[in-house]
């Protein structure tokens, strides 16, 4: 890659980053990230790191339907074995916690813990039980998604996010597990990304369950943004001293000239990928541009239901990875207009550590009763290999660094921002990629399950312990 990111990797030889020049990682001194309340933590998802999609009454989602399609996935890979963390959490929790780290953000199959007539399937909450509690143990803070993507199959069958049914079956499933892991969840997440959910997953059909109708992807975020908001009362009702929140996936768009047409593309790549989801949770109502940008395409929204969607949260979760630079298309829309010279990841996404801090300011202006940040993913993927039993992630340390600086930034600013969780916590199944696309701060070997942590993992292990030491 012949562009700007040589001349930062040129100076973060694999000698610096086995730390005889100086830590390439370390916040600086006056940085925020040193409080000691700052919680910095690690993310996965049940079905990418799982694995035993057969197992213990275990029953099929839309991802094990998806990615068995041919073409769906790339190399045709699936998530039948992931990480296979079912049979290895012990061993996972263990390394989570030697690294240090303060925080994990899983998620719930909920395929695997009730029956499509509702019934529970108790080996498969006492798996959920087991992890939550040894976490527990380890003094390590828990974050629990609800909705990370895996379907069961059967409500698929009966039309998914496009029947609203999905929404109260959705509170059904979030009323059996705050009743049975009480006590065990710091906060609850209730969906991760309703925007990859609706749009890629009916919008444009490239995630499960492969639907491409931009009608269908407006309904389908109305019903997911609905079952949130049905569930949150419950989980209050059920579990009150946890935190209750929802998992966003922002995307900055930048303007690709200062002309009034692509200023306003710009702007809609925001409404479509911020504004469609921020605004029904945090103004009870859809952004009217969106129907500008997609016309015709306005969900079905019966009374009541932006109040339930609106409800007070005790805390947003953001995921951020890129920005998009875009032109007007000419008619209603956007389109992308890929910068040259510019860092990339092996995603092909563009570093833009900025975008994080600007969308966070920005957030804050535009909703008065924005809620306290944490947030729940930012990473990269590198090709990683291992070396001598070493990974030398130099891109990914450097990115880290840079992102979590812009979040001091965004602190700094005013924004209340109470954590970070570094995707992932180890490679895993990358959706529509496959294993190819290495996310984690621990190297995997799919052939063998052995875990390797890469050098990021380590830095961040260092400082954590930096900052133990001077609390
Ligand atoms: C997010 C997903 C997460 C992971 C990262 C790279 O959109 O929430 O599961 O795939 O992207």
């Amino acid at each position: 890659m012949a562009n700007d990111a040589s001349a930062v990797f040129d100076t973060l030889s694999p000698a610096v980053s086995r730390g005889s020049l100086a830590d390439p990682f370390t916040p600086s001194a006056d940085s925020t990230l040193w409080r000691k309340n700052f919680l910095l933590g690690a993310a996965t998802a049940s079905y990418q790191i799982e694995g035993a999609v057969n197992e213990d009454g275990r029953l099929p989602s839309i991802w094990d339907t998806f990615s068995a399609i041919p073409g769906k996935v790339l190399a045709g890979d699936t998530g039948a074995v992931a990480c296979d963390h079912y049979h290895r959490w012990e061993a996972d929790v263990e390394m989570l916690a030697s690294l240090g780290l303060e925080g994990y953000r899983l998620s719930i199959a909920w395929p695997r813990v009730m029956d499509a007539a509702g019934v529970p399937n108790r080996k498969g909450l006492d798996f959920y039980k087991r992890l939550l509690n040894r976490l527990k143990e380890k003094g390590i803070t828990t974050f629990v998604t609800l909705y990370h993507w895996d379907l069961p199959q059967h409500l698929e069958d009966r039309g998914g996010w496009l029947n609203r049914d999905t929404a109260y079956r959705f509170a059904d499933y979030a009323d059996l597990m705050s009743r049975e892991l009480a006590g065990t969840v710091d906060a609850w997440a209730t969906l991760n990304e309703p925007w990859c959910s609706a749009y890629l997953g009916y919008g444009n059909g490239h995630h499960a369950p492969g639907l491409a109708n931009d009608r269908f992807a407006t309904q389908a975020m109305h019903h997911l943004l609905l079952a949130h908001g049905l569930a949150v009362p419950v989980l209050r009702a059920n579990d009150p001293a946890s935190q209750k929140g929802i998992v966003a996936n922002i995307g900055r768009g930048t303007p690709n000239s200062d002309s009034a047409a692509d200023q306003r593309a710009a702007h809609l790549f925001e409404v479509q990928h911020n504004a469609w989801i921020l605004d029904p949770l945090l103004k009870g109502s859809y952004p009217q541009d969106l129907f500008e940008l997609w016309p015709g395409t306005e969900p079905l929204v019966l009374d009541g239901d932006m109040q339930t969607i609106s409800a007070p949260l005790d805390f947003l979760g953001i995921n951020y990875y890129f920005r998009t630079n875009v032109a007007s298309d000419g008619a209603h829309g956007f389109r992308d207009v890929p910068l040259e010279g510019v860092e990339r990841t092996q995603m092909g996404w563009e570093v833009y550590p900025d975008g994080l801090r600007d969308l966070l300011t920005g957030f804050k202006k535009t909703y008065r009763n924005l809620p306290p940040i944490y947030i729940t993913e930012n990473g990269m993927a590198s090709d990683d290999q291992v070396t001598d039993g070493h990974v030398e992630d130099t891109q990914r340390i450097s990115f880290l660094k840079r992102h979590l600086a812009a979040v001091d930034q965004a602190i700094k600013a005013g924004v209340d921002i109470r954590g970070y969780f570094l995707w992932s916590l180890m490679d895993n199944f990358e959706w529509a990629f496959g294993y190819e696309r290495r996310f984690g701060v621990v190297h995997v070997d799919y052939s063998t399950q052995k875990r390797t942590i890469k050098r990021s993992a380590e830095l961040v292990e260092k400082f954590l312990k930096e900052r133990k030491a001077k609390a």
